[in-house]
């Protein structure tokens, strides 16, 4: 089987006891945490910013954090971020003036760097920087907002970026992100996909005060991975 990842996104979390619900997801088989950052003007939503993911890991968070930036311009918060805490931090080639800058920006601060790609955001930006991507994430959903419905679309596109990434030799994982469930996380798979992230789908799923609350959701979706040929 690939080596699959689950990242849940925080999101969706109770955020009055962040630290409790990152626990949690990640004692019930979680790989990564999935940490959204929007600022009310790339995207109409704000949400947490590197104090947050700081906050995090003082609370003694081992587990790889996967900052999405979902802001413009992005350079500026990015070394606060890997001072944070961050493993991972991926952006929006629309956000940046400069990519290749940004990326070189992620990669000097110690951290993995990525490019998020909307729905109908062609893959063409990786063409001249394979060599510079740890993650490619493809939004399977408008970013903003969880609880959306997963675009089929992307599928295709998911088979277009894998293409890409075997043709590169390079090891680079391939992210999606929006309306992943129990229900469909298989056919991503068979698209390509091997880190999925999910929110709505995980922290709705149960009950707040049980404390083995998220160990069926997180079964349930590596259930659906087995099954992938
Ligand atoms: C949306 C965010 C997602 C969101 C996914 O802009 O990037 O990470 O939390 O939520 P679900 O899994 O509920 O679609
Ligand atoms: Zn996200």
């Amino acid at each position: 089987m690939a080596n699959y990842m689950i990242a849940p996104s925080i999101l969706s979390a109770n955020f009055a006891r962040l630290g409790e619900e990152v626990d949690q997801v990640l004692k019930s088989g979680a790989d990564i945490v999935h940490f959204d950052v929007m600022d009310n003007h790339y995207v109409p939503n704000l949400t947490i910013g590197p104090l947050v993911c700081e906050a995090l890991r003082k609370h003694g968070v081992k587990a790889p954090i996967d900052v999405h930036l979902m802001v413009k311009p992005v350079d500026r918060i990015i070394p606060d971020f890997a001072q944070a805490g961050a493993t991972y931090i991926t952006f929006h080639p629309e956000a940046s003036e400069h990519i290749d800058r940004t990326l070189g920006l992620i990669r000097d601060s110690g951290c993995k760097s990525g490019l998020v790609f909307n729905p109908a955001t062609p893959l063409d930006h990786l063409r001249y920087v394979m060599d510079k991507i740890d993650m490619i994430l493809l939004m399977s959903v408008n970013p903003g907002f969880g609880g959306q419905k997963f675009i089929t679309g992307v599928l295709d596109k998911l088979r277009e970026a894998k293409a890409l990434i075997k043709a590169s030799g390079r090891e680079i994982r391939l992210e999606i992100d929006g309306g992943v469930k129990v229900d469909n996380i298989k056919q991503i798979a068979e698209a390509g996909a091997d880190t999925f992230v999910a929110g709505s789908a995980i922290f709705n799923a149960a009950k707040p005060t049980d404390p083995n609350r998220y160990d069926s959701v997180l079964k349930a979706l590596r259930d659906e991975l087995a099954k992938v040929k």
